[in-house]
């Protein structure tokens, strides 16, 4: 079924310069970019990113790692997309996360994990709609 996510390549993948490598993982899987925008996430808005997380202790450095400067928002579509992005994408830690993919490969840290992915089809359209309100 055709589906889309909301892809955030994070302030350390932009820092490291690995936005393209990113992106290109995604296409080179044969998903579709269908919307992209470099900004930075302030307060409010990674307040109502997070809403599930802002309670947990992790998310005061959380918030400051994702503000702090410029990272990639992204829609990303294709046959079953949030799934296969997850995939693609890894486990949260990326000490723990398989080989081949992008943070097993790319990233040592769970902070600093490169990528944030819509973990279902309701996260992503609520996602969507607060960094792409014109797409929702
Ligand atoms: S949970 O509680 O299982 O739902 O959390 P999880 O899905 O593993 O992670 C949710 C997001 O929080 C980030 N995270 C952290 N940030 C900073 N420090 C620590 N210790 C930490 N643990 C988890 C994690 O990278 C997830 O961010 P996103 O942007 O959703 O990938």
């Amino acid at each position: 079924m055709a589906e889309r996510s909301l892809v955030l390549i994070k302030p350390d993948a932009v820092r490291r310069g690995l936005v393209g490598e990113i992106i290109s993982r995604f296409e080179r899987k044969g998903l579709t970019v269908d919307a992209l925008v470099l900004r930075t996430m302030d307060a409010d808005l990674a307040d109502a990113h997070y809403a599930e997380h802002v309670e947990k202790a992790f998310y005061p450095p959380l918030k400051a790692f994702m503000t702090a400067g410029p990272l990639v928002a992204a829609i990303v579509s294709g046959d079953e997309a949030i799934a296969v992005i997850r995939l693609l994408v890894g486990a949260t830690d990326g000490r723990a996360a398989a080989a081949g993919t992008i943070r097993g490969d790319l990233s040592l840290s769970n902070r600093e994990n490169l990528v944030h992915a819509s973990d279902s089809a309701e996260s992503a359209e609520r996602e969507i709609k607060l960094w792409f309100p014109e797409l929702s």
